[in-house]
């Protein structure tokens, strides 16, 4: 067997850690060419940041707890991503902006997830549920995931992959979030594996 070396992935989460779990274990799959390197969370209660501890992936809480001062924040999550040797930062549900170190240190290689087809549905105050309780207030007949660059605004940055549900009479907020969560599960690692061979769709 060559030895291939893997994109090494950092992911920054705040609470549920759904998206990480399933880049992680995509990631253990044979032909996988990408590792989850390092997590870090805002949250210490978090449980994407208890999956990655029992997962013995690199994990840290940083937050305005630990680092008062949001420079300094910002110069430790860089630091960290780069005492891990990480090439692809992915925040997954992490609901604060990067600071502009981590942002400059990682041009072009930081994607968010977000729960709605942007650029619809996205901006300051659009997260979680808030984002599917306005799918379905605005009568939208489709929804789904999005991945995109991370600029310093919040959803803004370049689009690179979508995956659409349908959004179906009687649907709930629940209901919604559930089958467009399903659908990040499915898009995430996929974009993660195609930026790792070199095929940024
Ligand atoms: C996901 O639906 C993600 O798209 C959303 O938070 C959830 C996190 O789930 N992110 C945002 O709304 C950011 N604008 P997870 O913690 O189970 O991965």
């Amino acid at each position: 067997m060559p030895f291939v070396l893997k994109l090494r992935v950092g992911v920054l989460v705040s609470h549920n850690g759904s998206n990480l779990r399933e880049v992680h274990r995509a990631s253990l799959v044979p032909g996988a060419r990408f590792e989850v390197a390092a997590v870090i969370s805002n949250n210490s209660g978090s449980r994407g940041l208890a999956y990655a501890r029992e997962n013995r992936i690199p994990a840290r809480h940083l937050s305005g707890r630990t680092h008062p001062d949001p420079d300094e924040l910002d110069e430790a999550i860089r630091a960290t991503l780069m005492q891990e040797s990480v090439d692809l930062v992915v925040t997954a549900g992490y609901m604060r902006k990067l600071g502009p170190r981590t942002r400059g240190q990682f041009v072009s290689r930081i994607i968010n997830v977000h729960p709605a087809l942007l650029p619809r549905h996205g901006g300051s105050g659009m997260f979680g549920e808030h984002v599917h309780r306005a799918v379905l207030a605005a009568g939208d007949r489709v929804s789904g995931a999005t991945i995109h660059l991370v600029d310093g605004e919040y959803d803004t940055g370049e689009v690179i992959a979508q995956l659409e549900v349908p959004v179906l009479p009687g649907d709930t907020v629940e209901v919604l979030g559930r089958r467009v969560l399903e659908a990040e599960h499915r898009l995430l690692p996929m974009v993660v594996q195609q930026i790792a061979i070199g095929q940024r769709p």
